[in-house]
């Protein structure tokens, strides 16, 4: 594995390392109700720090992970997108997931797949990772719709109920996509 870059530039982005000023701007975003209105709750100041340190650690413990995203001469901080080795045993682990969150005000503007790309990019060009998936609740399709722009592939062998989610609630039902080093290659970075 090649060392991690400290940062990735797209056409329009910065995806770099969190700083502690990000925090607040993240907390903001994560208690919003319609940003977070595919998880079970919004989360609070503390939640929201406790998972900007855990994403930030990552870098250092797998070589890759998820990305604070800065819109230069717009916005320092817009949200995050990247990838991590997921800890929690789910039915398709062991495997590396790729995520995103933005605030509302970024939406729609195709940042979300742009980051995504280029941090796949990194990931299937600099590490030997063979396979990255991406997982989220049946009736989030804005999420899918940036897992189907990426080229990645709903598993339909593979929903499953989400084992943190509690039984029969609306957003239990989850859909599994994958993508693999050759597919991504293949279809051209
Ligand atoms: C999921 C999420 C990141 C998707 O964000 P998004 O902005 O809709 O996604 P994209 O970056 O792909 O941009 C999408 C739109 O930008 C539009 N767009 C505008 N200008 C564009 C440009 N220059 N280039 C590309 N697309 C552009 C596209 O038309 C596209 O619309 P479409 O998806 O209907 O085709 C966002 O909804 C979000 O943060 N949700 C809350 C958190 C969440 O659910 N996370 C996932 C949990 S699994």
């Amino acid at each position: 594995m090649l060392p991690c870059p400290d940062e990735i530039r797209t056409e329009r982005l910065i995806l770099r390392r969190w700083r502690e000023d990000d925090l607040p701007h993240f907390a903001r975003l994560n208690a919003n109700p319609h940003v977070m209105r595919f998880f079970l709750k919004t989360r609070t100041r503390d939640e929201s720090d406790a998972e900007a340190r855990w994403f930030a650690e990552r870098f250092a413990v797998d070589g890759f992970g998820p990305w604070a995203v800065e819109v230069p001469d717009v916005v320092p901080f817009a949200g995050f997108v990247g990838i991590w080795r997921i800890l929690r045993q789910m039915p398709f682990t062991p495997a590396i997931e790729i995520g995103w969150r933005f605030d509302e005000s970024h939406w729609g503007k195709g940042y979300a797949a742009e980051a995504a790309k280029s941090a796949l990019q990194d990931v299937f060009l600099r590490t030997d990772v063979p396979e990255v998936v991406a997982y989220t609740t049946k009736q989030n399709e804005p999420s899918q719709r940036v897992m189907k722009k990426l080229g990645m592939r709903y598993d339909p062998t593979a929903d499953f109920d989400h084992p943190a989610v509690p039984d029969r609630h609306p957003l239990s039902r989850h859909v599994l996509y994958r993508i693999s080093r050759e597919a991504f290659v293949e279809t051209g970075p």
